[in-house]
């Protein structure tokens, strides 16, 4: 009796053990699948084995790189063909991008990933090393566009935890046609003149939230493209860089609109803009509505606050149109600090579309220690508490005149 017992007991164990190892995440460390530490071998191909056989499992799998710099060009992790919702990809090294910027600078992407659900990539360092290609295009000689770092598109359920995105060709992250994207803790970093080399692009996407991250770049920390919904940006430092931005928008007269966004607790340091949405002069049946820029702190910003929808940075081949796209329900709630230029307050708007339901409260933006100003051009809108500099939105009483 007692040896059945403790048979039976063996057997349960047994079987109880051989389940859960099987249950258990399944590791694809990539230096047993050839790929080398030393920042000069290419590692491409073991990455793309490790995803092949990670995607084959049926159980969470986690693909490892241990420290050290792994040189890899153009990559894309396919979805099509995966049959694993639970890949986490686990960095405690540096990918480095091919030194001459040529190799993967027509690619439009580095390291790319299409129709894939359920991908976390976490730590690890993207070393996009653009230099030479921002020299280029700051000459003026012809170059290569250059490749977005790390690229998700068409892909939902995706978490990016921990990343440092150094000294990318191009964008630094696009999160393009995308659902459910969660981005925490992040770092990227750019020279404040490094040519288009935005902190995190989001298009077409919906349920993105961007948490706890530093990001200084040659231009907008994060941009806002057509198509975006239901955004979330909490506890952002950025600079330097051109700040927040949702557009450009409405270069194309067909064009999803942006709506339901959120940017709050978060800092400014001698960027360009602090939080903007800009639209081109182009008839476009875009739109922006439903957005919350809360508890921002600007340090000497050229442009706190700022509308734009003449927006031409290059200022040739302007359309010199009016803009389509309607802008309307903005909040502006707690934002204080100083701004770089004496208008701290700017809403250049469409003629044809005038900006709408615009609302300031508690704002206080200084210039060189005193009062700053406001402009405003077709813009409509209210205020409460106190506004400095005052609000020029036009037509409606504020609450505290009304009472009286
Ligand atoms: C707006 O987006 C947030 C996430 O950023 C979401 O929780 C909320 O439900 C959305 N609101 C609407 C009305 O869709
Ligand atoms: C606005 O902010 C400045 C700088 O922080 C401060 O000195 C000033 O007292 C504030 N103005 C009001 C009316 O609170």
């Amino acid at each position: 009796m007692a040896s059945l017992v403790s048979f039976l007991a063996f057997h349960f164990l047994f079987t109880f053990f051989h389940y859960s190892s099987l249950a258990a995440n399944v590791n694809y460390n990539i230096q047993n699948l050839g790929a080398k530490p030393d920042g000069k071998t290419d590692s491409t191909e073991a990455f793309l084995r490790a995803w092949t056989s990670a995607c084959a499992s049926k159980h969470p799998a986690t693909i490892y790189v241990p420290p050290g710099r792994y040189l890899i060009g153009a990559a894309t992790f396919a979805g099509e063909s995966c049959n694993n919702p639970a890949i986490t990809i686990r960095i405690d090294g540096t990918l480095v991008a091919p030194s001459n910027y040529n190799v993967i600078g027509n690619s439009g992407n580095w390291v790319k990933f299409e129709r894939v659900t359920g991908v976390s990539v976490i730590g690890g360092t993207l070393d996009g090393r653009g230099t030479k290609l921002w020299a280029c295009k700051n000459s003026g000689r012809n170059c290569p566009k250059g490749a977005t770092t790390l690229a998700f598109y068409n892909s939902n359920n995706i978490m990016i935890n921990g990343l440092s995105s150094i000294n990318s060709q191009k964008f630094h992250i696009l999160i393009d046609g995308c659902s459910n994207a969660k981005l925490v803790g992040m770092k990227v970093f750019a020279p404040g003149n490094s040519p288009n080399t935005d902190g995190i692009h989001v298009e077409k996407s919906t349920g993105v939230t961007i948490l706890n991250s530093k990001i200084g770049t040659g231009d907008d920390c994060v941009s806002i493209g057509p198509g975006t919904s239901n955004l979330w940006i909490e506890n952002i430092a950025c600079g330097p860089g051109h700040g927040i931005s949702i557009g450009s928008l409405g270069w194309v007269l067909q064009e999803p609109g942006v709506q339901n966004v959120t940017v709050k607790s978060s800092s400014f340091t001698g960027t360009q803009n602090g939080v903007r949405v800009k639209t081109w002069a182009r008839p476009s049946n875009g739109f922006v509505k439903y957005v919350l820029f809360q508890h921002l702190v600007m340090v000497n910003v050229q442009n706190p606050i700022i509308v734009d929808q003449n927006y031409c940075p290059d200022h040739h081949n302007c359309p010199n149109q009016v803009s389509g796209v309607k802008i309307s329900d903005i909040t502006y709630q707690d934002i204080h600090g100083s701004s770089a230029t004496e208008i701290a307050t700017k809403f250049v708007c469409s003629k044809q579309n005038p900006c709408n339901g615009i609302t300031l409260e508690d704002v206080n933006l200084t210039y060189k220690n005193g009062p700053a100003k406001s402009s405003c051009i077709n813009a409509f809108g209210k205020f409460f508490g106190l506004v400095l500099p005052n609000s020029c939105l036009r037509n409606i009483l504020s609450l505290a005149k009304r009472r009286k």
